[in-house]
């Protein structure tokens, strides 16, 4: 799906910001931002573009003349990001795919409504990418993946070949799913985690991350 119609942004912060980026480096029209800490303060301009105002703005909109961007984030158990989503697409608003232009997106992947695909994502032959999901910076998604809704894979953090990630699953920053391999709904692979066996839904993977010592150590 391309956007057509004015975006408004919904939101103000790091993962707004970066989609602000790319939808002005794809020089799509932007009518404004939706936010309500903005709105609180007063702010006319966030970023060089109009802030419409907050929640009341965002009931004004008409679903027929704007498309939304999702600029909340998603972090490790948030169910922000999934419900605006959700109760926006009730209200009969629509989401474009967006994808960064140094991003490559094979022409046989699927990416539905509201896909997020930011600078130098990569996404292989037969992919499927569930509604309002993110792959993030620098991400791989392999050959023959198949996401479900609201997943976010975060920056740097590679699916092997034919991956199965389940609805609101979270790939962590840098992490590693072997080819093959399951990742239940819910489930989170920890920054810099390598999966070697299924996950099952609502668990989570820590990586081997380094402890810092509690001195320094003397010369
Ligand atoms: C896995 C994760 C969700 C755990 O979060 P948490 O439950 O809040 O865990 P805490 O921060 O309380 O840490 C608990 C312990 O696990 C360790 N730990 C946390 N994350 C870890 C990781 N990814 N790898 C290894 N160890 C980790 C902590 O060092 C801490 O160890 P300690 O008890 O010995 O001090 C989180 O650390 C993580 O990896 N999040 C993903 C971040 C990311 O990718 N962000 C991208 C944003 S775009």
């Amino acid at each position: 799906m391309n956007a057509h119609k004015p975006l408004v942004i919904l939101g103000a912060g790091g993962h707004a910001k970066v989609l602000l980026a790319l939808v002005q480096s794809l020089g799509l029209d932007v009518l404004g931002v939706c936010d309500p800490v903005l709105a609180e303060q007063g702010a006319g301009l966030w970023r060089g573009i109009a802030v419409l105002g907050g929640d009341a703005a965002l009931e004004a909109l008409d679903p027929d003349s704007v498309e939304l961007v999702n600029g909340l984030g998603q972090l490790v158990g948030s169910a922000g990001r999934a419900n605006l989503f959700q109760r926006l697409k009730l209200q009969g608003f629509r989401f474009p795919v967006l994808v960064h232009p140094t991003a490559w997106v094979d022409s046989s992947a699927t990416l539905q409504e509201g896909v997020q695909v930011m600078a130098g994502a990569v996404i292989q032959a037969d992919v499927v990418i569930g509604a309002n999901s993110i792959i993030n910076t620098r991400a791989g998604v392999d050959h023959d993946c198949r996401l479900g809704v609201d997943v976010h894979v975060a920056p740097g953090a590679t699916l092997c070949g034919s991956v199965r990630v389940a609805d609101r699953a979270f790939i962590g920053s840098g992490a590693t799913v072997i080819q093959g391999l399951n990742v239940g709904m819910e489930a989170v692979v920890g920054a810099g985690a390598t999966l070697t066996r299924n996950l099952e839904a609502r668990h989570v993977l820590l990586g081997p991350a380094g402890r810092k010592k509690d001195a320094p150590k003397e010369d």
